[in-house]
């Protein structure tokens, strides 16, 4: 949460400094401002509200200066006003910071620092002064000193008013990137602000201390040890970072799932030994079989891709496989053994709770690997192997794209597990075509999309809805609730099917719809009883159900058909209408989809 940019070099910082902050407003979007070194002066603007604002305000004055940082804020410490907005200051003017991260003892620095005349309520602000506190001369000392003293996370970038040609920058626990240019430097919280400029990174680690001047770049640990750090090419460009014409992000990042997910499963499916293999297990086949057991850690929409591969380990693999929400499995000592496999789902790579399982996880003794999205994130690189995802940037804080990519690379391991135990070639062989053809069933739904946003404007107006669904739609059920509740403020549940008589039910009535996700499996008929039970308490009935399926009309109000696959690979396809369904709704109801209220997108505090 919150997103830190920096810039020094020869250009002038405010066009970078501004654009970063944009694609770094899913990080937080509640105020946001900036600072450039102009001779010895700071320039210092600051605005409440989205990106937007501050640039409003930045065309009334002149910013110029070639070292720069800012900052887009979502608030921890202290309410969203303007004094609590970055960048911050100490109390004599010399030193100004943008922060990322919680520091936890801040009141024991505020004591030890005695009498300031604070202007925020942020813990940022103490940090400045902190470091304020030690500088003699050389800022990085300064900073180096400050940091000994704090516990908590932090990415910071540091300027210094009569250091015009440095910046320092520091992490512990919130990620910060620089990159690498021709006689300059970019820092930011992620690498999307930098594609534009390079693909050269420098990815600093959590304990590590960045002096960035424009010729170079040094790094020392908080022991003042000089480290040598690699220069890392990312692969990832400025284009897929764009809306590529799509009105915002989420839509875009919908529709780029059957490119996506082509990415993530390409060179990874073996159809001769009708199995998947993903190199970056990091597992001999013996380490392999003795796996016993597999926790999947994830938050938010990263747990229901999770529990999409809990069913495939236990079916495919016959592998238990628990799902733990990263907050609660860290306190509540985990029963770990050797043989147990913990997969980390993650996005971003930098979910605070997720890290935080990872690490008590591997201190256990665990195999400890990553799924992620970002590269080089902190999951990816913390975790002794793993598998990126290949989704791209997702810059919509509602996750899309990177849900279906989650699941599939979990599908894969499933398969890959199985058919190193007791999966039959020939479900093998099944698994893997039926994965193969999923982009062109993707491509099928999303043409559908007039038909869904038809359905959506009959239901935007509803109060409450429940999400009801059964085996592999159960997890369906679960993130198209979340979809809704989180770009709509709609307020809905997810049950599955048959936990509704046992309370939930009694909530219904002709006000209180139910979306069902009722494809032709296993559970179809199960799924119809508890539909009949829903009917019986007058609510209206969205169907998700297979092409093809008539008999569903009976039941349903309204019906969005979806292409028939195998029952475990079913959330591939079903969860997008649902994605589809809250944009929507969303829309309708004029939210601003890509920047719901009260979210960030990548969650760096616990
Ligand atoms: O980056 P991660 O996948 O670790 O993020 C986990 C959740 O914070 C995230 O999925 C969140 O629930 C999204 N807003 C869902 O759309």
């Amino acid at each position: 949460m919150c997103g830190i940019i920096g810039y020094i070099g020869n250009k002038q910082a405010t066009p970078f400094l501004l654009q970063g902050l944009r694609r770094l407003e899913y990080r937080g979007y509640d105020s946001a401002g900036m600072v450039v070194i102009d001779n010895t002066n700071f320039n210092c603007i600051k605005s409440v509200g989205k990106i937007d604002k501050l640039a409003e305000k930045l065309k009334q004055t002149k910013f110029t200066g070639n070292i720069g940082i800012a900052h887009t804020r979502w608030a921890t410490h202290g309410g969203v006003t303007i004094e609590n907005a970055h960048p911050h200051f100490s109390a004599d003017g010399s030193i100004v910071l943008v922060h990322n991260g919680i520091i936890e003892n801040y009141r024991e620095l505020k004591d030890f620092l005695g009498n300031i005349e604070y202007k925020s309520e942020t813990d940022s602000e103490i940090l400045v002064n902190l470091i304020a506190h030690f500088y003699k001369g050389d800022l990085r000392i300064a900073v180096e000193s400050a940091l000994l003293k704090v516990r908590g996370t932090y990415g910071i970038v540091v300027m210094h008013k009569d250091k015009t040609d440095c910046l320092v920058a520091a992490r512990m626990g919130s990620p910060l990137v620089i990159g690498v240019g021709e006689g300059e430097y970019y820092l930011a919280s992620d690498a999307t602000p930098l594609l534009a400029h390079t693909n050269k990174v420098v990815f600093l680690e959590d304990g590590e201390i960045a002096e960035v001047c424009r010729n170079s770049i040094q790094t020392y640990n908080l022991k003042d040890e000089q480290i040598v750090k690699c220069v890392e090419q990312i692969d990832w460009n400025d284009e897929q970072a764009e809306k590529q014409g799509y009105e915002n992000f989420m839509l875009k990042e919908i529709y780029d799932q059957p490119t996506v997910y082509k990415d993530a499963i390409r060179g990874r499916i073996n159809l001769d030994e009708a199995t998947a293999h993903l190199g970056g297990l990091n597992m001999t086949p013996e380490q392999m079989k003795k796996v016993d057991r597999i926790i999947l850690i994830a938050c938010g929409t990263a747990s229901y891709a999770a529990m999409v591969g809990k069913y495939a380990f236990e079916r495919l693999a016959g592998i238990p496989t628990e799902v733990d929400v990263a907050s609660e499995f860290r306190y509540r000592d985990p029963i770990i053994t050797e043989n147990t496999l913990v997969f980390g789902v993650s996005q971003s790579g930098e979910t605070a709770d997720t890290i935080a399982a990872l690490r008590e996880a591997k201190r256990k003794g665990a195999y400890v690997r990553g799924i992620v999205n970002v590269v080089g994130s902190t999951i990816a690189r913390e975790t002794d192997g793993g598998t990126y995802i290949h989704a791209g940037p997702e810059l919509a804080v509602a996750s899309t794209k990177a849900y279906t990519n989650m699941s599939a690379i979990l599908l894969l391991y499933a398969l890959q597990f199985g058919r190193s135990r007791r999966l039959s070639i020939a479900t093998g062989e099944r698994i893997c075509k039926a994965l193969l053809e999923i982009p062109e069933k993707m491509q099928s739904i999303l043409d559908n999309a007039d038909a869904i946003k038809e359905i959506a404007l009959k239901y935007k107006d509803y109060k409450n809805c429940f999400f009801l669904g059964r085996g592999s739609n159960y997890p369906v059920a679960r993130e198209g609730s979340l979809k809704l509740k989180e770009i709509s403020y709609i307020h809905s549940e997810s049950y599955p099917g048959g936990e509704m008589k046992h309370g939930p039910i009694a909530l219904l009535s002709d006000d209180f719809p139910v979306i069902a996700i009722m494809t032709k499996n296993q559970l179809y008929d199960k799924m119809w009883n508890n539909i009949q039970e829903v009917k019986a308490r007058n609510s209206k009935v969205l169907i998700i159900a297979t092409i093809g399926d008539e008999k569903v009309k009976d039941l349903a109000d309204d019906v969005i058909y979806v292409p028939d696959t195998m029952e475990l690979l079913e959330p591939l396809l079903n969860t997008l209408p649902l994605q589809l369904l809250a944009y929507y709704i969303a829309v309708a109801l004029g939210r601003d989809v890509d920047r719901p209220r009260n979210l960030a997108k990548s969650v760096t505090v616990e």
